[in-house]
């Protein structure tokens, strides 16, 4: 392991085992020191949508670095690049957007957000308006406030966290959290009366906001159930209370939409983008703001004399001009189009694996999946936690050249960078049900 900190791993079994080292990639694959080639099926985490190795993004990192390799947007500087790209932007995302800000990454957009909410409610005189809504088993980062928003135990154990702004209401996962004879919109109804008695407990004069991921990723790569955001979003206008929309995973095409707001057909107040906005190439997020809010940010930083939140590398113009060249390709190759056509292939696979005794749930939407691995189909009995069952169909996986991502609960996702083609997800799946297979027996014998 050397002096590296690997981030969410097991650290003891990482002692053990030592990382398994990417050397190169190209497309969908990326190969080891050996040349072992393995079907990356998690774009990196979730993020390089255009896969590895492409010549245009590399061109447009280059010119770009040759022209201007720093700039910043601070003091009244700014460049040709990030003005654009706040353009483009603005004019893709599915909700009238005023203003657009440029971070580094998906926590720092995210805690831009909450500053962003306490900003504006206090230019309201709303000062009271501090807590900000989530959801347990939601991911939203890992900074200080934005871990606070992440619903997940490792994620505040011995970090003193979440910090005391943080709410969170129920993880909407109908296979593990529905009632006997309950349908998904009833379950839906459900999700959000308890978010209506959260919301009342706390008082509505003291919350900020909520915020959501439209499908949940780290957290267990889940779903939301038929209804469930026309159920939560009547609950927030009801209490006026504005909606935060985490795209970080969902942006750019991955479930078939542009955006996963338009896939779940709700409109929000502001979203983060990172991740695939860039094709994480370079380390880029944004945060879209509305009309509205932008007005009320920009009269109170007039009022203050200056709008005192940015970072360094904030729009920096390499990444902005990679982002761009990004968003670019996305419409030429019309990789949405491509997306919603292989996607068809992609679940008959996935729905094909609820045959495997292993998989209890597999449920999907445009790249995007989210299995679950149980002891008992029928009861929904799931292994033991200390068995690490998921992580050992990670393991298996690998062995059979293919790289998924084991999360909590025995769950795992695939979410394959979306130039993906027929043939390579066929490969995929191939190689997903030999591992399969072998944890099936290797849970027989352990
Ligand atoms: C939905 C969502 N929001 C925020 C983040 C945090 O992004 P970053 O790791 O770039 O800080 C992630 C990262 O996976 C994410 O999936």
């Amino acid at each position: 392991m050397g002096a590296l900190f690997h981030p969410f791993s097991a650290l003891a079994q990482l002692e053990q085992s030592g990382p398994l080292i990417i050397e190169r990639g190209q497309g969908v694959r990326v190969y080891d020191q050996a040349g072992k080639d393995y079907i990356e099926a998690m774009s990196g985490l979730w993020s390089t949508a255009l896969g590895w190795g492409d010549a245009e993004l590399i061109d447009a990192a280059t010119e770009q670095m040759k022209k201007l390799s720093y700039g910043h947007v601070f003091a009244g500087k700014s460049h040709e690049p990030a003005a654009a790209l706040a353009e483009a932007l603005k004019a893709l995302v599915p909700f009238p957007t005023g203003k657009v800000f440029f971070a580094c990454s998906g926590s720092e957009a995210n805690d831009s957000q909450i500053k962003f909410a306490w900003y504006a409610a206090n230019a309201r005189g709303q000062t009271r308006k501090k807590k900000i809504i989530s959801r347990n088993r939601a991911y939203h980062g890992v900074t200080l406030a934005s871990a606070s928003l992440t619903g997940l135990a490792p994620v505040h154990q011995s970090f003193d966290l979440p910090l005391d702004f943080a709410r969170h209401t129920d993880c909407p996962h109908y296979y593990r959290g529905a009632e006997p004879g309950e349908s998904e919109r009833d379950f839906s109804r459900r999700m959000a009366a308890n978010l209506e008695a959260l919301i009342q407990r706390e008082d509505p004069a003291t919350i900020a906001a909520m915020i959501v991921e439209p499908v949940m990723g780290a957290g267990g790569a889940i779903l939301p159930p038929e209804g469930y955001f026309d159920a939560i979003t009547q609950v927030l206008d009801k209490y006026a209370l504005p909606l935060i929309d985490d795209e970080v995973i969902t942006g750019f095409g991955r479930t078939g939409e542009w955006f996963g707001c338009a896939k779940y057909g709700f409109e929000p107040d502001s979203m983060s983008l990172a991740k695939a906005l860039s094709s994480a190439y370079l380390p880029i997020s944004a945060v879209m703001l509305s009309a509205e809010l932008s007005d009320i940010i920009d009269a109170e930083s007039k009022k203050i004399g200056v709008l005192g939140h940015g970072f360094t590398y904030g729009g920096h113009p390499v990444t902005t001009a990679v982002a761009l060249k990004t968003i670019e390709i996305y419409k030429r190759r019309d990789i949405v189009g491509h997306v919603r056509h292989v996607s068809v292939g992609f679940l008959k696979h996935l729905a094909a694996l609820e045959d495997h005794p292993l998989v209890g749930e597999a449920k999907g939407v445009g790249l995007f999946a989210g299995i679950e691995l149980v002891a008992d189909k029928a009861g929904k009995r799931a292994f033991e936690p200390a068995r690490g069952v998921a992580q050992m169909l990670g393991r298996f996986a690998e062995a059979e050249g293919l790289i998924l991502r084991p999360l909590p609960g025995d769950r795992f996702a695939l979410c394959p960078p979306l130039v993906i083609t027929a043939d390579e997800i066929d490969e995929l799946f191939a190689r997903l049900n030999k591992a399969l297979d072998r944890t099936l027996e290797w849970s027989l014998r352990a």
